[in-house]
């Protein structure tokens, strides 16, 4: 039987990887705006992926016997600068859901809850990813500084982005 105050922290969660998606397909929509759609196609899997998270972690907590609660999602930001901008938003964001994540995760160790434990080291191992992914083309941006020409073969990149399997 999962514990209390995990069944509320994975709720936490829960909500936030909700917001996460919403807050890539902001981003999507804002890519689409200004016709980089391969931009608009990379935001628009994250944002698909998030919502796998999201599931996720429903699917754990119904396995483990807890409740799911959803709550209202926050209004993400719906105005950006650049591509530059999106990338330091994400990179920004992600660090922060990395943050909740070894939080979550120092919970269940001091509530010695091993099955949640195992269940978050995905996470974990997911977050290196997503940290990295965002930081790459975050580098690329900078480097380009919106060269136009440069900026549409990393748009050509981004539009090949695969969904995970
Ligand atoms: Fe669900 Fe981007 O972390």
């Amino acid at each position: 039987m999962l514990g209390k105050k995990i069944e509320k922290r994975i709720n936490e969660q829960i909500q936030s990887e909700f917001y996460s998606s919403h807050f890539y397909l902001s981003m999507a929509a804002y890519c689409e705006e200004i016709d980089l759609s391969g931009f608009a196609h990379w935001m628009r899997v994250q944002s698909e992926e998030e919502r796998e998270h999201a599931m996720k972690f429903f699917d754990y907590l119904n396995e483990r016997g807890g409740r799911v609660f959803l709550e209202a999602i926050d209004k993400p930001p719906s105005s950006f600068k650049s591509p530059r901008d999106i990338f330091e938003q994400t990179l920004k964001h992600e660090q922060q859901v990395t943050k909740m994540i070894h939080r979550l995760y120092k919970t269940a160790k001091d509530e010695n809850d091993y099955a949640t434990e195992v269940e978050l080291q995905w996470f974990i191992r997911e977050q290196v990813e997503e940290e990295k992914a965002a930081s790459d083309i975050l580098e690329k941006l900078k480097m380009v500084q919106n060269a136009p020409g440069a900026l549409l073969m990393i748009d050509r990149q981004l539009g090949s982005r695969e969904r995970n399997p």
